[in-house]
């Protein structure tokens, strides 16, 4: 078989056969393939879509193109959870410890940010001492003993997918529905547990800006579940504006302890709440009230964030004295306040320059190599549908470097819409889609 022909089958819009995608995948992984014809059979891909089949296919393809574990012998109601990307998007530092609390283990591999979305080890990163990278056994024992384990997702998951995906991300074809699935679900079928939660993010700081095409993706991700034999659910939620208050690394840790205390913005509890309560329901948990009762009483009886604690020490993280908040690698030096030039509503505003300032701090990386500094990052101190008047601040950047980066200023600054008309919000859960477990 010739790349080429690979290649051709998919530019003249025929669906691929086993054979083809195979001989693809093998040829990614053991590196046999050259990037240039790996990026023309992605764009072909993009242009011309994938049928139901050949997504699966394409999946199993890539989840096999490494190790498959199995958390079945941790236990049957293990549950896993994947975000599609956002801005400000810290739910898992504070899902994974409310749904643990309740005695539903949590093992999630995750992975880096990349563009202008954040990535939860990152986040992790930024406590000092606190250790990303477990072993696969470790990781397992952890959940044992604690119920919770948050790890990088070493290099033998999925590594046909790592290798596409950084392709694809600078060859724009990131946003592709087929793509996005099969990289997704192969992660997850690979990491080997019985329940996945998928958070589709929706909006301007998503890869998917509307509804229907978030939708579309939710519902091939279900289905390629199902064909995997998992449990799923999927929620599609709104990102046209950053999740909660903080964006960057440390900054969001210090959100998620406070969202775990009680003290956290709306947006996010509520979030966080429906998707906790997602993943009670799909581990077969029974609700004393009920699965969001449950979820929010985890919270207001100090389980959640004691468990957070537990996870953050079994990691090798640690808190001082009475501090609320873990101890970070560094903080930053500087503080830069953007103030309103007019009164009125924030209208709107845009979470992929919110996402893209951040990176112009450094909180990011523009190519894989790059280390994030984990102390900068941004504080929306308004949300759209807040008022502001002439001179409020209503951003903070968070930066170290002598001089503040201007291009960082520049696009915080049109990131955000002020108008004297009041905004009509998006509801933050737009459909939820569920197996049918009957
Ligand atoms: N997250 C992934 O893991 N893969 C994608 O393609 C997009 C978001």
């Amino acid at each position: 078989m010739r790349v080429y022909d690979v290649i051709e089958h998919k530019k003249n819009g025929r669906s691929l056969t086993n054979e083809m995608i195979d001989f693809f995948v093998r040829g990614v992984t053991d590196n046999s393939i050259p990037d240039y014809q790996i990026s023309a059979l992605l764009m072909a891909i993009c242009i011309n879509g994938m049928d139901r089949n050949e997504i699966f296919y394409f999946t199993e393809a890539m989840a096999s193109s490494g190790r498959r574990n199995d958390l079945s012998a941790i236990s049957h109601n293990v549950v896993d959870k994947h975000s599609s990307g956002g801005v400000g998007d810290k739910c898992t530092l504070i899902i994974g410890p409310i749904v643990s609390s309740l005695g539903i283990p949590f093992a999630k591999l995750s992975g880096k940010g990349l563009g202008h979305t954040g990535g939860t080890i990152d986040k992790l990163d930024s406590v000092k001492g606190l250790r990303t990278s477990l072993k696969y056994d470790e990781f397992v024992s952890q959940v044992q003993d604690i119920g919770i384990a948050i790890s990088s997702q070493t290099g033998d998951l999925a590594p046909a997918d790592k290798k596409l995906y950084a392709i694809r991300d600078v060859t724009a074809t990131i946003d592709s529905i087929p793509l996005i699935a099969a990289s997704i679900m192969s992660k997850k079928i690979a990491s080997g547990a019985a329940n996945i939660l998928l958070d589709v993010k929706c909006g301007s700081g998503a890869f998917m800006k509307v509804p229907d095409k978030a939708f579309e993706l939710a519902e091939t991700m279900m289905d390629i579940g199902h064909m995997a034999g998992r449990n799923m659910t999927a929620l599609v939620t709104d990102m046209d504006q950053p999740l909660g208050r903080n964006i960057g690394n440390s900054l969001e840790v210090i959100e998620a302890c406070e969202v775990l205390n009680g003290k956290g913005p709306d947006d996010i509890t509520e979030l966080c709440v429906a998707l906790s309560a997602g993943l009670l329901k799909l581990s077969g948990y029974r609700p004393k009230v009920s699965y969001a009762d449950d979820a929010r009483e985890s919270i207001n009886n100090g389980r959640a964030y004691n468990k957070f604690r537990d996870f953050i020490y079994a990691q090798g993280g640690a808190f001082e004295g009475s501090s609320l908040y873990p101890i970070f690698r560094n903080s930053s030096k500087y503080l830069f306040d953007i103030k309103a030039e007019e009164s009125g509503y924030i209208f709107a505003i845009d979470s992929q320059s919110v996402g893209i300032s951040a990176l112009e701090l450094g909180a990011g990386r523009k190519t894989q190599d790059d280390d994030p500094d984990h102390s900068v990052g941004i504080v929306m101190h308004r949300k759209a549908g807040e008022r502001v008047t002439v001179g409020d601040r209503f951003m903070t950047l968070h930066y170290n470097l002598a001089d503040i980066p201007e291009e960082a200023v520049r696009i915080a600054r049109s990131s955000v819409k002020i108008s004297v008309e009041k905004p009509v919000l998006k509801p933050m859960i737009l459909k939820v889609f569920e197996s049918d477990m009957t």
